[in-house]
């Protein structure tokens, strides 16, 4: 399967869109929000920062909820947080390392939209395995992904809403770039020129990272909504979006087959997307891994309105994507490697 109808933009089933950062996309419905007055979201305790500045951004009050031992939002903690608000709230439920809402996180979900809430689905990290199974979720009413943490573009986002939210009056902003069309310098990742033994970069690597900073350094500045880059759009048009997730999910089931019976917990073995790992020992060992060139998919820093009580300390993040250039039999001894010296800390 292809995603080439992604670039398509509206009127595909599903009123789908694609625009230029998860950032412009969660901000297209943050304002849908606003324009049907909810003025607050429930959003996950265990976040990336870039998730919720665009409701930050609209003026929106956050309140972040619980997750449960899968990092995914805690269902009898979203309960009590809806009993503290009058009114209908938005709801964002991310599927961290590819892990859907629990039975009962989705009871409590077709609550919230049945007292007139809305439910937005962060996506981000299952976009392989939606996109291998055709399928999307029916629990939520929008569901949004960032691409550029497992597709091989540097920017880009997908937005799909269910009928009746309309997002188009807030497109098309002219003059705009993409984020991903602008220039930065390689020095935006100096720590890959340091430390040894190295993973084993191929330049095809060297030259996506090069694409992902220059991106990266610009979103910040390119919030309005604007299309994927230009280099983008061809690489969806083009990708084999099975052959990915079935790449993708090989390597975590390598990762996870070299990993079984350490003391760290797997949370999401198998998954098209990161392996994810809870350990106490998670902050050494990922110091270790980025001494060996092995960095963690998910920079996920405490924001400062998280209250630290509700944030795990202790996950592991690993990089199950294909690195281009590389096949798969390599990419398979670098992961073995990367086991060991997990193992290491057992
Ligand atoms: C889960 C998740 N959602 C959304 C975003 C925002 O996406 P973007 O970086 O494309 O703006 C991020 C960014 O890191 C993310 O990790």
């Amino acid at each position: 399967m292809t995603i080439d109808w992604a670039v398509s933009g509206w009127g595909r089933p599903g009123s789908a869109l694609a625009v230029g950062s998860g950032r412009q996309g969660l901000g297209l419905l943050a304002r849908w929000c606003r324009s049907t007055g909810i003025s607050t979201v429930l959003a996950p305790a265990f976040c990336c920062t870039t998730m919720i500045t665009p409701f930050w951004l609209e003026g929106m009050s956050v309140r972040f909820v619980a997750v449960d031992e899968r990092l995914v939002m805690d269902a009898d903690s979203l309960r009590t947080a809806r009993a503290g608000h009058d009114g209908p709230v938005a709801v964002l439920v991310a599927r961290t390392g590819g892990s859907g809402p629990s039975p009962r996180l989705r009871a409590e979900l077709a609550a919230t939209r049945r007292d007139g809430g809305l439910v937005i689905d962060d996506a981000t990290h299952a976009i392989l395995a939606d996109t291998a199974s055709g399928a999307r979720p029916s629990w939520c009413d929008a569901s949004l992904a960032s691409l550029r943490k497992l597709l091989p573009v540097a920017d880009g986002a997908l937005v799909h809403v269910r009928d009746g939210i309309g997002l188009e009056s807030d497109l098309a902003v002219p003059g705009q770039n993409p984020p991903g069309e602008v220039l930065a310098l390689r020095g935006d990742l100096p720590v890959l020129a340091r430390g040894e033994p190295q993973r084993p970069f191929p330049s095809g690597a060297g030259r996506y990272l090069d694409a992902l900073a220059r991106a990266e350094a610009h979103f910040d500045e390119s919030l309005s909504p604007t299309a994927p880059s230009t280099v983008t759009r061809r690489v969806l048009g083009d990708l084999d979006g099975d052959a990915l997730a079935r790449r993708t999910a090989q390597n975590a089931h390598v990762l996870a087959g070299a990993l079984s019976g350490s003391g760290a917990r797997m949370i999401n073995p198998g998954v098209p997307g990161p392996l994810l790992l809870r350990t106490t020992r998670a902050p050494a060992i990922d110091a270790e891994l980025a001494a060996h060139g092995i960095f963690s998919p998910m920079d996920w820093t405490r924001p400062g309105a998280v209250d630290a009580a509700l944030w795990p300390g202790d996950v592991l993040a690993l990089d199950t994507r294909p690195i281009a250039g590389l096949d798969d039999a390599a990419m398979h001894d670098w992961l073995r490697f990367t086991a060991e010296i997990i193992r290491k800390w057992d």
